[in-house]
């Protein structure tokens, strides 16, 4: 099948070279030339493992190709999926002026009938706007919307890709229902779900805010833990244990970040509002969240007595998350910001997004960077480790001691042994339990 992807942001290229990988002809269309010109040489613009090998097989069989020209991809293609972003716009809800963009230009340019599906995050109600524009823009469009939610995680996106939870395909034809089939016809046919294309809008968005929420709740339990004693490892463990719980999403930590949970519930909320519903739990997750982060600058306080300023502090972790180097509403950036604000001198290290948070904290000269994190350590009065990368929570403790005079360690992720840490003559501090144990 010849399939057109639109918007070669994370989604789009991810979702564009998985296809070609289960055997599809895909072209993928973005009007930056540099980009374009880049990809087609398989040179990619994120990090995501995997990512790479797989554009460039699929170069070298013929599968992907990349162009800034709309028009000649559609006309090879009669499925186009829209994947271009849908940012935070000043009150919340979701900016759509690329994709209704994308949508007119389909219109335009189509000479034969389309399957237009949006991949983009989009709030309910998209698919009917995009529908009525492509009427009005070219009234003689033989067309059908459909809605094709993405829930890739950064970092283990192609995994994620291959194999899926389920596929939510909306659609509003029985045609549209054999062109997926088609499309995904190499995974079980038990995992592609079929509804109308404003629950597949709202399934996405309901998704992420359980998700957003599930984590706002366990860091809300380590709180509770740390104050009255308990230790939030068991507690998270033994919830996890309930199958009508589930042990994922119950890692306590700084908080949740990245591209996706913040700007969602945010536009969840907008359109709730913009109907009269009220969604008030998802709008204390949001309020949760944000103290959380102010919460942690606290406890970094606490721990070096109540001052910050002049204080050094050796920051492990960067990225929202581990095995990315995105950056965007990354927990670990909103800390460091408000320690620089508050005279701190930041140590700062990441296994892949030091170039990021260099540019996001260049109005700061109380921050450098280091590559090698146990460098990062050497001066610091405080090791803090914000972001569960592999290689910190396999750190070289004998090494440390080397390294630094520094003793104290605060792990916001729960990733070291704290009986080896404690035993390593370090005072540990984490999250959800008593300080040296967990
Ligand atoms: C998320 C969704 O999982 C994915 O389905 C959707 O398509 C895009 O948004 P992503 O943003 O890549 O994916 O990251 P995810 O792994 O979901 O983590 C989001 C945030 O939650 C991170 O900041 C992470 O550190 C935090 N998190 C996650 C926790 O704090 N605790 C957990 O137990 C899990």
């Amino acid at each position: 099948m010849n399939i057109a992807v639109i918007g070669v942001g994370y989604v789009g290229l991810v979702s564009g070279a998985c296809f070609a990988k289960i055997g599809h002809n895909v072209i993928c269309v973005d009007n930056d030339k540099s980009k374009i010109s880049k990809l087609s040489q398989g040179i990619i613009p994120i990090f995501e493992p995997g990512l790479s090998e797989i554009v460039s097989d699929a170069i070298e069989e013929k599968k992907i190709s990349f162009t800034d020209n709309l028009k000649s991809a559609l006309d090879i293609c009669d499925v186009v999926f829209i994947a271009v972003g849908t940012p935070q716009d000043e009150d919340g809800s979701a900016d759509l002026s690329f994709v209704l963009q994308v949508a007119k230009s389909i219109a335009e340019n189509s000479a034969s009938p389309k399957l237009i599906i949006t991949k983009s995050t989009v709030p309910a109600g998209t698919g009917k706007m995009i529908s009525d524009l492509v009427l009005r823009t070219n009234p003689k469009i033989k067309f059908s919307i459909a809605s094709n939610p993405e829930f890739l995680r950064e970092g283990c996106a192609i995994d994620d890709f291959m194999n899926p939870d389920r596929i939510v395909a909306g659609i509003s034809d029985e045609k549209s229902k054999e062109i997926f089939e088609e499309i995904y016809k190499k995974f079980p046919a038990e995992k592609l779900i079929f509804t109308d294309v404003i629950t597949a809008e709202l399934i996405k968005y309901a998704s992420n805010s359980f998700l957003a929420t599930k984590i706002s709740f366990i860091n809300e339990m380590a709180d509770l833990c740390e104050t009255v004693g308990g230790n939030i490892k068991d507690l998270s463990k033994s919830m996890g244990l309930d199958s009508r719980i589930g042990n994922k999403f119950l890692n306590p930590g700084p908080g949740f970040g990245g591209s996706c949970f913040p700007k969602d519930i945010m536009a969840i909320i907008n359109v709730a509002k913009k109907n009269n519903v009220n969604l008030s739990l998802i709008s204390s997750v949001i309020d949760s969240n944000k103290n959380r982060k102010i919460k942690m600058v606290q406890k970094i306080s606490d721990i070096l007595g109540g001052k910050i300023e002049g204080k050094k502090i050796a920051l492990l972790g960067l990225a929202f998350k581990a095995n990315t180097d995105d950056i965007r509403y990354s927990p670990a950036i909103s800390i460091a910001q408000t320690l620089l604000e508050k005279g701190a001198v930041i140590f700062a290290t990441d296994e892949e997004a030091i170039e990021n948070a260099k540019l996001e904290l260049k109005a700061f000269d109380n921050i450098s960077f280091f590559t090698d994190f146990y460098e990062a350590t050497k001066d610091a009065d405080l090791i803090l480790i914000v972001t569960e990368w592999g290689a910190y929570s396999q750190m070289d403790l004998d090494k440390v001691k080397k390294v630094t005079n520094c003793r104290k360690i605060l792990d916001l992720r729960n990733i070291l042994d704290a009986k080896k840490v404690v035993n390593n003559g370090f005072e540990y501090h984490f999250i959800g339990g008593k300080t040296g144990s967990n």
